[in-house]
């Protein structure tokens, strides 16, 4: 477990820019929609509801603890990519704990210093709604210790995300995107959260969406 925080530290301060000068990846728009987190063990890690701000760098993602299994985790996660802090929430109880933000690797936005990989043609290209064009995006972590690989639509709409490391390699699906904050109060602090002080981090521990499934 340290191990893997230590790695990932490493991953995110040396995800170092490849930019391609001609290609420069998009960004996604406001969406909602379903995410599922699976490791390539298998394991389904979750299955749950995600709301996303484009602009604002904002995320909410709540797990659908009617998906049972046993190695997934139940979350509510709240997260300020521009502060660098997020939200990990109890609604049943109301509690609430404020923690800083480590890394802001997270598979519902291709961040700036991906590099463009290929256009790809699934399905049919040339049969009406039964292919789908997509860019693949890359970037590395570190020289050789882990990287990802991201597909969005032409239109920017993320459809999955590998993440291939040493430790925990998973992909993360999005289905049934919509391009629209349905509910915005999902992205307010509930006000139990309010106020709140920081927690510490402890040596070694860092915290980032990714993380969460690690
Ligand atoms: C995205 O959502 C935010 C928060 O609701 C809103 O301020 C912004 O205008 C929206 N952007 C677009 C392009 O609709
Ligand atoms: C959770 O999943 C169940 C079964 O798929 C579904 O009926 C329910 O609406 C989901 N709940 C939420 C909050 O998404
Ligand atoms: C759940 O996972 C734990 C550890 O991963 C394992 O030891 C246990 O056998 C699993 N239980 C079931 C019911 O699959
Ligand atoms: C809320 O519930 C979680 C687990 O259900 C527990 O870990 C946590 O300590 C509880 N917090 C409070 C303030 O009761």
């Amino acid at each position: 477990m340290f191990a893997a925080a230590a790695l990932f530290v490493f991953m995110c301060l040396t995800a170092t820019s490849h930019a391609d000068h001609h290609h420069h990846p998009c960004h996604t728009p406001n969406m909602t929609g379903l995410m599922s987190v699976t490791s390539l063990k298998g394991e389904l890690k979750a299955v749950g509801a995600f709301t996303y701000d484009s602009m604002g760098r904002k995320l909410r993602f709540r797990s659908n603890e009617s998906h049972p299994v046993n190695t997934s985790v139940g979350l509510d996660l709240l997260m300020f990519f521009d502060e660098g802090i997020f939200y990990e929430i109890d609604s049943k109880n109301q509690s609430c704990e404020k923690k800083k933000l480590h890394c802001s690797l997270h598979p519902l936005d291709i961040p700036d210093d991906a590099k463009f990989h290929s256009t790809v043609h699934s399905g049919s290209p040339s049969i009406e709604g039964e292919g789908l064009t997509l860019n693949i995006w890359t970037g590395d972590f570190t020289d050789s210790k882990g990287h990802y690989i991201m597909s969005v639509t032409m239109g920017c709409l993320p459809i999955s995300a590998h993440y291939f490391s040493e430790t925990t390699p998973f992909l993360i699906s999005n289905m049934e995107v919509e391009m629209e904050i349905k509910d915005p109060d999902l992205l307010l602090v509930p006000s139990f959260c309010q106020g709140l002080p920081l927690e510490e981090t402890p040596e070694g521990t860092v915290n980032s969406f990714l993380h969460e499934f690690m």
